[in-house]
């Protein structure tokens, strides 16, 4: 009989020191070039060794690798869109509002997982030759060196080098948990950008810890990770809980991968979550003044419904039709 464990904050959540954090000032940006001023983390000890094993046992259940499983062009395996109906201690640990806390604390921003579907992104790589990316969530690909590299592909002479080159991904912020054991692996750092060209490498996490990084808005890279058995990778992703703070996500890098009906039921619920709470906090302003005596603010009602045009058509650009999407080409 399948034993079904509970998430406990005190038992899997790790409570060490916040991380060091690097700025977006830091690396050149202006003061609103992304949703917080906290560019990436170092990495930090997020879940205990138990919860690992828990999220492992998840992810090794039959229904999630025959159902949920995913390639593309820049990476031969993940599993997506698994944790709502196969992995509740996986969803409980990224819905919990102590890790929300913990997470939102370090990126300096109040987050929410982005959506369902996109919790507990999983990359495979289970051949030390072969390597892993640790972001292939949300990756662009535009940019790509040598982007088609992906299993089977050779060591000998791609030290350093990453399966996806520069690109910012889809979703605001990303969270990568390390979920194997890193012992006798070398590389697997993050390459990040500054405005200016300069590049900074952060150190990879070990089994059990994370990094942060405000993915959308900061290009960068993951490099090569040699030795070790396996790179298991968990990504999920982050809005802004505030629907008045800027959604600037796109689906371009995920709808290859996805399950569209799942991924843009997701993404449509939210945006349109954002629309009527703008909606309505307009609409109260509105007759707050009407009600004080004061004239209409024509100039300053339409400048709000500019910008709900473009949040719509934002939306509508984002769900391309089914049919138009071609299965795992990014
Ligand atoms: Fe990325």
């Amino acid at each position: 009989m399948e034993h079904v464990h509970k998430f406990e904050p005190k038992r899997h959540l790790a409570a060490k020191q916040a991380p060091k954090v690097r700025l977006m000032k830091d690396l050149g940006f202006g003061e609103d070039a992304g949703v917080s001023a906290v560019a990436y983390s170092e990495a930090f000890q997020l879940f205990t060794p138990e919860a690992i094993r828990i999220m492992r046992e998840e992810i090794d259940k039959p229904e999630v690798r025959e159902t949920c499983k995913f390639s593309s062009n820049i990476a031969a395996a993940q599993l997506r869109g698994y944790a709502k109906k196969y992995a509740p201690f996986t969803y409980e640990a990224w819905n919990h509002a102590e890790t929300l806390k913990m997470i939102s604390d370090i990126a300096g921003i109040e987050l929410v997982p982005v959506m369902d579907y996109e919790i507990g992104h999983i990359n495979l790589s289970t051949n030390a030759k072969t390597a892993d990316e640790g972001q292939v969530n949300g990756a662009e690909g535009s940019r790509s060196n040598g982007g088609n590299a992906g299993m089977g592909s050779s060591r000998t002479d791609d030290e350093d080098k990453p399966i996806v080159g520069w690109h910012t991904d889809s979703y605001p912020i990303v969270c990568v948990l390390m979920m194997s054991d890193c012992t006798g692996m070398v590389g697997g750092e993050t390459a990040v950008q500054s405005v200016d060209g300069g590049i900074t490498k952060v150190r990879g996490p070990t089994q059990g810890c994370a990094v942060i990084l405000q993915g959308r808005y900061i290009t960068h890279q993951a490099l090569r990770a040699h030795g070790g058995k396996e790179r298991i990778t968990s990504v999920t992703s982050f809005r802004p809980k505030s629907a008045f703070i800027r959604d600037d996500t796109e689906l371009r890098t995920v709808r290859p991968v996805s399950d569209l009906s799942e991924l843009y039921y997701g993404f449509a619920e939210y945006r349109l979550e954002i629309l009527e709470k703008r909606i309505q906090a307009e609409r109260q302003k509105m007759q707050a003044r009407h009600q004080a005596g004061d004239a209409m603010d024509t100039l300053g009602h339409k400048e709000f419904l500019g910008e709900m045009i473009r949040f719509v058509e934002q939306s509508d650009r984002e769900l391309v039709e089914e049919s138009k999407v071609q299965k795992g080409v990014i």
